[in-house]
């Protein structure tokens, strides 16, 4: 007994003078505190090796036969872009025109220089002869051509109706329309020049013969279009302007205009139900435009008005979002996203029908009657008819088979 407690004792003392030894898990010099973890971004951006790599179809890209007018500046996109980002975080916004994944819209332009290094896309095209509208940036190009490959298997015939514009033909489009329809028909459908995504060589108005190969909403009703919607992430596209995220992109519904982003992004902005917008945490609040003053002698008493409840409208939302309480660690406010969305920011969704393929009417504008497309003269190749929102908002498009301004 007494030699037993003189041994334990002895092993305390022992441990005493030695110090005791430490039990925790050695602290490695390199360890990295979560916060230093690489982001689910990174871990996205990292390319996982398919197990069987399939063979890629070759790209038969045809070169320019004659340098486009506008060609200067040629650059091609190799880069992926920044697609390291962890929603509900929001991506470093990414305006680089060498990439694929930029953000073009009416707040963040392109240089009124840019034209991409392009090809012609191995594919029926609505506009024939030599007319930029052809062409695409060559990793476009591809993937456009492997889109409409698929569904020509699936029994789906597509046609592009228009691929690039440049500066120059959008500045043209979007006076035309002016000129024509008015400040409602250019704020909701066409891009001021340098704001459009047509000018990345990235975008494209697909059609088919239902709707006789015009951009309207005649596709919401065709299997073309439900095929496209559910695969045209697959092949790295995605439907830019949906119908329920208009007050993020600042667009009416564009059934027909896709976006070439990358499989890996059209793929998780499909997953995930998001815009580019809201991917870059790049929320604008209204759909108002600034009408450059060389335009301001086009514009009718009816356009001012529009414009002014355009302003209206943005004045009363910036006002909105500054009266919203900002959320402190102090306050019961929880600063957590909300599950659902994602996101810390409230956005007002835009209420629409059950069904994906009636578009909302715009209540909330007066529109004018929807013109009689059979009038315009069939003697000026140059004159199109186009897509005018109508109170069922059917942007009736061209009907001219030659070059058209009509083009959204
Ligand atoms: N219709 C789209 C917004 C464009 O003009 O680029
Ligand atoms: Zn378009």
């Amino acid at each position: 007994m007494y030699t037993r407690k003189a041994l334990t004792f002895l092993l305390i003392n022992i441990l005493l003078l030695s110090g005791f030894p430490d039990f925790r898990l050695p602290v490695r010099k390199d360890y990295r505190f979560p916060e230093q973890l690489p982001s689910l971004k990174e871990l996205i951006a990292t390319p996982t090796p398919a197990p069987t790599p399939t063979p890629k179809p070759t790209p038969k890209p045809t070169p320019l036969p004659t340098p486009l007018p506008l060609g200067k500046k040629k650059v091609q996109s190799t880069k992926p872009g920044n697609l390291t980002f962890a929603y509900p975080e929001t991506a470093p916004l990414n305006t680089d025109p060498a990439t694929y994944t930029l953000l073009v819209n009416k707040e963040y332009p392109m240089a009124s220089s840019y034209i991409p290094y392009m090809v012609e896309p191995d594919v029926e095209i609505y506009h024939k002869g030599i007319n930029e509208r052809r062409y695409l940036q060559p990793i476009a190009a591809t993937a456009l051509e492997e889109l409409f490959a698929a569904a020509e298997a699936d029994g789906y015939h597509l046609v592009l109706r228009c691929g690039f514009r440049s500066y120059k033909l959008q500045k043209a489009i979007f006076k035309w329309n002016l000129e024509t329809y008015g400040y409602y028909e250019v704020s909701r459908y066409h891009a001021l020049a340098g704001t459009s995504e047509h000018q990345t060589g990235l975008a494209v108005d697909l059609c088919c013969e239902a709707t006789d190969y015009k951009n309207n909403y005649d596709i919401l009703k065709t299997p073309e279009y439900a095929w496209l919607v559910k695969n045209a992430h697959r092949y790295g596209w995605i439907l830019r302007y949906p119908e329920d995220k208009t007050d993020i992109t600042g667009y009416n519904f564009e059934p027909w205009h896709f976006r070439y982003v990358g499989v890996e992004l059209a793929t998780y902005l499909k997953e995930q139900d998001l815009v580019l917008e809201e991917y870059y945490g790049a929320l604008p609040t209204s759909h108002l435009i600034t009408v450059p003053e060389e335009y301001w002698p086009l514009l009718s008493e009816e356009d001012y008005a529009l414009m002014q409840k355009d302003l209206e409208e943005y004045k009363r939302k910036q006002e909105e979002a500054a009266q919203q309480p900002t959320p402190t660690p102090d306050t019961d406010v929880d600063p957590s996203p909300d599950p659902d969305t994602g996101w810390d920011m409230e956005i007002d969704p835009t209420p629409g029908p059950d069904t994906e393929i009636t578009p909302a009417p715009d209540t909330d504008t007066e529109l004018s009657p929807e013109p009689d497309t059979n009038t315009v003269p069939d003697a000026d190749p140059e004159v199109p008819v186009l897509p005018v929102p109508s109170p069922t908002p059917v942007p009736e498009s061209d009907t001219d088979s030659t070059d058209s301004l009509s083009s959204t």
